[in-house]
């Protein structure tokens, strides 16, 4: 399609999906058919793996010729899917229908010739094209078909949503810039396909697969990479003994805890990344964590990486926050509007400290959902009620069963629009009772805090824990201010309306996306109050957490 094509295209998708939002919850039956047809992040995942094993990245010439890579790549085999892209220079992402294409194409390469240095021999699906002079393209062929990885700048996003004829369009509108794009998401499972390649060496059974946000259903364009090496395919095996007669088993080191044993394999996968892992830089391995970790960038993606094992309570969460996601459209507009907002006003940060994270902010957009009148999510403990046989799940003595048949569970009809939710969801948490209460997505419902951290948020699948253990007074206060001012800006006839005639001023959530006025005075009056000793011990808190 070309570039007007392409817009007006967009344009009707928009109006389509106006439209869609309008009759939710008028048309109940439909929205129940649809969810009948919704596939489980597990069949997702399972497409997404398959489409990844087929898939090399090829780091090219910003210049080269489409047509004539795609012939020269063709001699292996179809290719099923393509795209380009910018990271650190330019890359392609190659499908090809069948995985035999990928013997071929490997037998076709050639190893690097290096003067001064020595290679690493460890080969991968990360391919670059050489001496391909004849191949370049002289009118920049490639440049305009390249897939954006990153999101729009605020400012712009800002400009954007000024035009937009209602705050509904607003928030749509958003979601659409930022969720991840259907590339993007195929690169984030080739980047764990690749990875699973490195720990395959080790545990040729092991798979590595991609949670949090990048398959969540509320990952922005730019969010980091959370993937977890799973090796529970090895123990199921050893499960399995007969009741008598003989039989073999694997002679096995043993050590003291299954902590121990996570941190000495993430240990030696980490080292393997450092030394042998092309693309893979600034490689740390932060072992003695809660949940121990090595972090990465894998520059050919631009990823930042966070490989995990044994973290089966952080898969299930991901399960739990997709399965909300896809129950309502307004589920995910609602998350995405508030994760930006909070960007926007520092509420949320890149840097690990005392600040609320993206995901304690999703579990309160849930919470609220759950308290509408009538509720727009069902709770945990609902969900856990509608589970069958094969849904149940324990997990370290944590119960962590719930439905996966997503047509078992009928919503309430609940009309309410997205400019109303999110105005509700300032007024909600501005007035929060956050000195006593705790916020609990399992009841669906306020509980007494159980101890007196200044915001509390139960860990939807290990109860006695806080999601937002990290977070301090400071900052909690800073988002009450902001949920304050937010509110009242919503309120507010001028900002609140489109402003006809004139170039687009913000107003609606682009008003509510500028700096606030009422964060940084609060936030540092609040911390001249605080006593030392209260600094001090949020300090320690937020470097055990960093930790
Ligand atoms: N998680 C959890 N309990 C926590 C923190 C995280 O169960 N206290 C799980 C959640 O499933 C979460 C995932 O680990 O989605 C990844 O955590 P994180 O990267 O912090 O959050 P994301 O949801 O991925 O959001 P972001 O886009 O900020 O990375
Ligand atoms: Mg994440």
């Amino acid at each position: 399609l070309n570039m007007k094509a392409r817009g007006s295209l967009l344009k009707f998708l928009q109006k389509v999906d106006t439209f869609v939002h309008r009759t939710i919850g008028t048309n109940v039956v439909a929205a129940q058919e649809e969810r009948e047809g919704c596939k489980s992040l597990y069949a997702v995942e399972a497409e997404r793996q398959e489409q990844a094993e087929r898939s090399v990245l090829i780091s090219c010439h910003s210049r080269t010729n489409e047509k004539k890579f795609l012939n020269f790549l063709s001699r292996h085999g179809d290719i099923n899917k393509y795209f380009f892209y910018e990271s650190y220079g330019m890359y392609a992402l190659v499908e090809f229908t069948n995985q035999e294409s990928l013997s071929s194409l490997f037998e076709a390469a050639a190893i690097p010739s290096v003067s001064h240095e020595s290679i690493v021999p460890f080969k991968s699906r990360l391919l670059s094209l050489r001496n391909l002079g004849s191949m370049e393209s002289p009118n920049h062929q490639v440049g305009q078909q390249c897939q954006l990885q990153t999101s729009i700048p605020i400012n712009k996003l800002i400009q954007r949503l000024s035009r937009e004829e209602s705050i509904d369009q607003q928030i749509t509108s958003l979601t659409d810039v930022y969720q991840l794009t259907e590339e993007n998401s195929r690169l984030r499972f080739l980047v764990c396909s690749l990875l699973k390649d490195i720990a395959a060496a080790y545990f040729p059974e092991s798979t590595i697969k991609a949670f949090g946000s990048s398959v969540n259903g509320f990952g922005k364009l730019g969010c980091d990479l959370d993937m977890f090496l799973d090796l529970d395919g090895i123990s199921e095996k050893c499960a399995k003994m007969p009741r008598s007669g003989l039989w073999l088993e694997y002679q096995m080191k043993q050590a003291i805890s299954e902590r121990a044993v996570t941190q000495s394999i993430l240990s030696v996968i980490g080292d393997c990344v450092d030394q042998f892992g092309p693309g893979c830089v600034g490689v740390q391995k932060i072992l003695n964590a809660r949940c121990p970790l090595v972090r990465f960038t894998h520059q050919p993606s631009g990823f930042q990486c966070d490989l995990t094992a044994n973290n089966r309570v952080a898969i299930k969460s991901t399960e739990l926050l997709y399965l909300y996601g896809e129950l309502d459209p307004r589920v995910r507009h609602l998350v995405f509007t508030v994760r930006c907002w909070a960007r926007a006003h520092g509420i949320t940060s890149s840097i690990p400290g005392a600040w609320i994270t993206n995901f304690s902010l999703t579990v309160m957009v849930l919470f609220f959902l759950q308290r509408r009148s009538p509720p727009i999510i069902p709770t945990l403990d609902n969900l856990r009620d509608l589970a069958g046989p094969t849904d149940k799940s324990v997990i370290e003595g944590n119960d962590c069963t719930f439905v996966s048949d997503f047509s078992k569970i009928h919503l309430q009809s609940n009309t309410e629009t997205l400019e109303k939710l999110l105005c509700e969801f300032f007024e909600f948490y501005a007035t929060f009772a956050f000195n006593k209460m705790s916020i609990s997505i399992r009841k669906g419902k306020e509980l007494n805090k159980p101890e007196m951290a200044p915001l509390h948020i139960q860990n939807p699948f290990e109860s006695s824990l806080n999601v937002s253990k990290n977070v301090n007074v400071t900052q909690l206060d800073r988002f009450v201010a902001v949920c304050q001012e937010s509110s009242w800006l919503l309120q507010q006839k001028e900002t609140s309306t489109p402003n006809e005639g004139k170039a687009p001023t913000p107003w609606g959530l682009a008003a509510l996306l500028m700096p606030s006025k009422v964060a940084g005075i609060k936030g540092r009056k609040k911390r001249r109050r605080e006593p030392a000793s209260e600094r001090i011990k949020s300090l320690l808190e937020s470097l055990k957490t960093t930790n």
